[in-house]
């Protein structure tokens, strides 16, 4: 199953990837995860991508389609894969079909995750993420017990993206709306597209995403 999670930030793509991992054995590749490990490991990419995820700007396509074209040809991902965050704009698509075309893998869905802009910046602003074993929680809507991972305990601390800072997020969503927006129509006349209610519960939004995939 190769699958494509379209939404704005914060709909959950992240959150319902690992889910699709767990319940179809496939690979989730973030974009945004490739770049973030890239500037903490301050690589020549990381450095190129850091200023423009830190102003919620696109990183530029060829970084981006670069580190998709290599892993897209990893042996995980021959059965299929879960793109989260990938493609984002109408550039990227197109060269995504080509890549495929020449693997001759064609995707197989797009699921665009439906959440009002209200909610989104909540989830957003309430985003907090281990610094050790990068699991995610949220302030609000998935609180750690206490002020620290559930998981890694005192060693898990706990900390905000920079890119989640309020004055960013505005700017995300601005990007998300000019550039990532026009791929429904895109997929849509691919017959690929398919619509997801994101605004439940975490297992009621992957309910509602198996249902899209088998639909
Ligand atoms: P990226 O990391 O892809 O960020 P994003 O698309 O903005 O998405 P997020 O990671 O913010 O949100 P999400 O939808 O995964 O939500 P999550 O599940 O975490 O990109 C970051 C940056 O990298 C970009 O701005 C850009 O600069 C660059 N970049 C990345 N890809 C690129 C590309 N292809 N081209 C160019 N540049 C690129 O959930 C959010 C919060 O909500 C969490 O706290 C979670 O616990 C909570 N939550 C999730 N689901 C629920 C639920 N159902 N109920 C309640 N709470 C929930």
């Amino acid at each position: 199953m190769r699958i494509v999670l379209l939404g704005a930030p914060g709909s959950g793509k992240g959150t319902q990837s690992k889910l699709l991992v767990k319940a179809y054995g496939i690979p989730q590749i973030s974009t945004g995860d490739l770049l973030r490990e890239a500037v903490a490991n301050r690589t020549e990419l990381g450095l190129k991508a850091k200023s423009a995820m830190d102003a919620g700007k696109l990183v530029d396509d060829a970084i981006v389609l670069g580190m998709i074209r290599e892993r897209l040809i990893c042996p995980d991902a021959a059965e299929g894969f879960i793109l989260d965050g990938f493609p984002r704009n109408i550039a990227q698509a197109e060269a995504l079909h080509k890549m495929l075309a020449e693997l001759r893998t064609p995707l197989d869905r797009v699921l665009l995750m439906n959440l009002d802009l209200k909610v989104l910046f909540k989830r957003l602003t309430g985003r907090r993420v281990c610094e050790r074993c990068g699991r995610v929680f949220n302030i609000y809507t998935s609180p750690p017990e206490a002020l620290q991972c559930d998981h890694c305990k005192e060693q898990g601390r706990l900390t905000q993206r920079p890119d989640d800072k309020e004055e960013v997020i505005g700017k995300r969503l601005e990007v998300y709306e000019a550039q990532t927006t026009p791929l429904i129509s895109y997929y849509r006349a691919a017959g690929l597209l398919r619509s997801v209610d994101a605004d439940a519960d975490v297992d009621t939004v992957f309910k509602n995403i198996r249902a899209a995939v088998d639909s």
